[in-house]
């Protein structure tokens, strides 16, 4: 079973919560996944008005996909960072690229999944999972979410990001917050339970 986790990140959230799904994925025996970013759209100049610069150099060895590349997958693991509560428009962009993919049928029938990260609690993570949904099915993916069988999603203790749709984090209004062991336990569960699937499927 082939896993992607394909992702945008400007500031590492998103990063940092794929590399959490990714182990939860490596966990189930026969899989196998690998881990790539969407290309940039942003000039260096915006990412460094943006302040940007320097968590783009830490991902800066990830592998750039390329839409084609997506049909050699069994599952496809998408992470986005929340935009006016939707994807970014990296995201967008890449998979304005894949309508190639979809004349074909490439995708129908393989598991998809979305996490995402957002500034605020309440700031569009739902949306932005539920709407980026809407690409998956005109592709005819299977659509795998958070089961509430990950009961870290339930607590009131702590601020946390993670519901049924997907993980995902809370950066903070000036992003100085990085993904909790909370979040982070959600991102890997989400890929195992992707992963468990998608090994039933075609494993
Ligand atoms: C143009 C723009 C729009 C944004 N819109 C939202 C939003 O609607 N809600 C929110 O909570 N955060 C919003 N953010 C904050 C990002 O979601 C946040 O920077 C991101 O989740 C951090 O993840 P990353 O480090 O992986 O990029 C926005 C950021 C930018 C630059």
């Amino acid at each position: 079973m082939k896993a992607l986790v394909v992702f945008y990140s400007m500031y590492g959230h998103i990063y940092r919560m794929a590399q959490a799904v990714a182990e939860g994925v490596k966990e189930v025996k026969g899989s196998n996944v690998e881990l790539k970013r969407v290309p940039e759209t942003l000039s260096k100049e915006i990412l460094g008005k943006m302040g940007a610069l320097d968590a783009q150099k830490a991902i800066s060895h990830v592998p750039v996909c390329t839409v084609d590349e997506l049909a050699a997958y069994d599952a496809i693991i998408f992470g986005a960072p929340t935009r006016f509560g939707n994807m970014c428009g990296q995201m967008r962009t890449f998979l304005d690229a894949t309508g190639q993919l979809w004349s074909q049928n490439a995708l129908v029938g393989k598991v998809g999944s979305v996490f995402t990260s957002s500034a605020t609690q309440h700031g569009g993570q739902e949306s932005t999972i539920l709407s980026f949904h809407t690409t998956l099915l005109h592709h005819g993916m299977i659509i795998v979410g958070l089961p509430y069988s990950f009961k870290g999603q339930m607590t009131s203790s702590e601020i946390t990001g993670c519901s049924p749709y997907g993980a995902s984090t809370i950066a903070g209004g000036d992003g100085s917050r990085m993904p909790s062991a909370n979040e982070l336990a959600g991102a890997s569960y989400q890929g195992r339970h992707v992963a468990m699937i998608a090994a039933k499927l075609f494993g």
